[in-house]
Parts: structure tokens; C-alpha cells; sequence
């Protein structure tokens, strides 16, 4: 799903050319109607199958460090990082479970709930080197998406729908920046292996790009 003013749309609409099955889906994850609205076009496309693997990819990033930091920037990150991906996850969470319905088994084959989120959201991770990077609303916003994915897991095991939270590694994009490590190519087709290997074990969890387990 992309939204309305995002760079990278006139790729999607190329790419939605030449493979009929890509539906392009504006999508404002943080305003309710749009929410909606997005459900009702994505729940027409999918029809009696279901949906069955909604990926939280949305984000604002930035760096607010102890003498920056507002409340404005906890807040806003918050109700886009956190509150967001709940809410879209609870909105389309009856599609889901109808492709849910259909399968079995664990694993986006069936039903899975992927929350996009970042090592920086590690508690584990924000001490020494590790807490080189200062932002005090991006990370904890991402501290609480990993507690969203824990609580979703808790709730929607038994409905066959597997969730976790995964790290793309460190990208080149607006948020990543020009010296990150990896290309959007690499971060993705990796995270595709990842997302193509799920299965019951995984669910819970938070893992990178290349598959290895992060601690919360
Ligand atoms: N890049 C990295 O190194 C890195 C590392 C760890 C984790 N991540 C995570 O990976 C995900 C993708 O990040 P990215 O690097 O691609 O960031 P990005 O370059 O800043 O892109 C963020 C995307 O989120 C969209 N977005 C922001 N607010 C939105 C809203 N209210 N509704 C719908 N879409 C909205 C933006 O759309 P517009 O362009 O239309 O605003 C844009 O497409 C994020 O969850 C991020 O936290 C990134």
C-alpha cells in the first residue's frame, strides 16, 4: 500500500503495468477514514481468499537527542510508529483472518502480520556503541511497536496468524541515508528470503534481514 504523496510511486504505477496482480492502495496510516477506506479497496481486490500478509512498513524517522527532544516528536512518532501499525493491523484483521481460515499451518503462505521495525528499538541493543544513535522518540517508539507485535502474537496465535517484528538492516533511503549499508535491493531481498522461511517458531519474535534472532 503506498501513500498518495510517496517518491516512489511512479515506480509502483510501472511496476503495476507490467504485473497485473500489483494494486496500487493509498493508505494515510495515521488518519482513520483513509484507514477505511484503503480496507474496503484492499477487501474487494482479495475477495473470498483473504489477505494473507499485511506488512507495517510506514514510519517517520528522526534523531532527538536529550536537548531536542519534544513532546510533539514523542507524540507524532509515537502515533505513527506504534499506534499506527495496531490500528491498521486491527482494521484488516478480518481479512486476514479469513485467509487464516483457509490454510494451515504457520507462515505467510497463510496469515502473518510482519511489523517493519529496527534494532534501534532494542532496550538490549541502546547501551554502549549501540546507543551511539540518539533519538529518544524514534527508538522508543519502536521499543513499543516490538511490544505491539508481542501482544498481537499473544492474541492472534490461535487464529493461525503469525506476527513478529523485523529489522531491514541499515538502508539507503530518505530515513537510512546516503552512507548506510545496504541498497534497497539487497534489504529487501533479503527480508523476502526471511519472510518466505517463516514458520511457528518465528512467531513473536524479531529477527533481521538475514534471519538472525535480536534481542527485545
Ligand atoms: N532505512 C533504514 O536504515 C531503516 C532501518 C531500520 C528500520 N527501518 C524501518 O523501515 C521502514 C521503512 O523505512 P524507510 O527507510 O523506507 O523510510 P523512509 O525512506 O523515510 O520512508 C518512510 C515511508 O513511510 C511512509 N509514511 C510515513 N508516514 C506515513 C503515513 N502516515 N501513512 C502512510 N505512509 C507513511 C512514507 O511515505 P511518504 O514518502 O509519502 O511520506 C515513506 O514511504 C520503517 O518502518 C523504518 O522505521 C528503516
Amino acid at each position: 500500500m503506498q501513500k498518495k504523496r510517496s517518491v516512489g510511486l511512479r515506480d509502483l504505477q510501472e511496476l503495476s503495468k507490467t504485473f497485473p496482480g500489483v494494486h496500487i492502495v493509498t493508505l494515510d496510516v495515521d488518519n482513520e477514514q483513509s484507514v477505511s477506506s484503503a480496507l474496503q479497496e484492499v477487501a474487494s481486490i482479495v475477495g473470498n481468499e483473504g489477505l494473507n500478509c499485511l506488512i507495517n512498513n510506514a514510519a517517520i524517522g528522526n534523531t532527538t537527542d536529550l536537548n531536542t527532544v519534544t513532546p510533539e516528536a514523542m507524540m507524532k512518532s509515537f502515533q505513527v510508529n506504534t499506534v499506527a501499525p495496531l490500528f491498521v493491523t486491527k482494521a484488516f484483521l478480518p481479512l486476514l483472518q479469513m485467509a487464516a481460515a483457509r490454510s494451515s499451518g504457520m507462515g505467510i503462505h497463510r496469515a502473518a502480520v510482519i511489523n517493519v521495525s529496527s534494532i534501534l528499538g532494542s532496550i538490549t541493543h541502546n547501551w554502549a556503541e549501540g546507543a551511539n544513535f540518539k533519538s529518544y522518540a524514534y527508538r522508543t517508539s519502536k521499543a513499543a511497536l516490538n511490544m505491539v507485535t508481542r501482544c498481537l502474537a499473544a492474541d492472534l496465535g490461535s487464529d493461525g496468524i503469525l506476527c513478529m517484528s523485523l529489522h531491514p538492516g541499515w538502508v539507503r533511503t530518505d530515513m537510512g541515508g546516503p552512507l548506510a549499508d545496504l541498497s534497497v535491493q539487497e534489504s529487501v531481498s533479503a527480508l523476502l528470503s526471511v519472510l518466505s522461511a517463516l514458520s511457528e517458531k518465528d512467531h513473536g519474535g524479531f529477527k533481521d534481514f538475514r534471519g538472525n534472532v535480536l534481542p527485545w
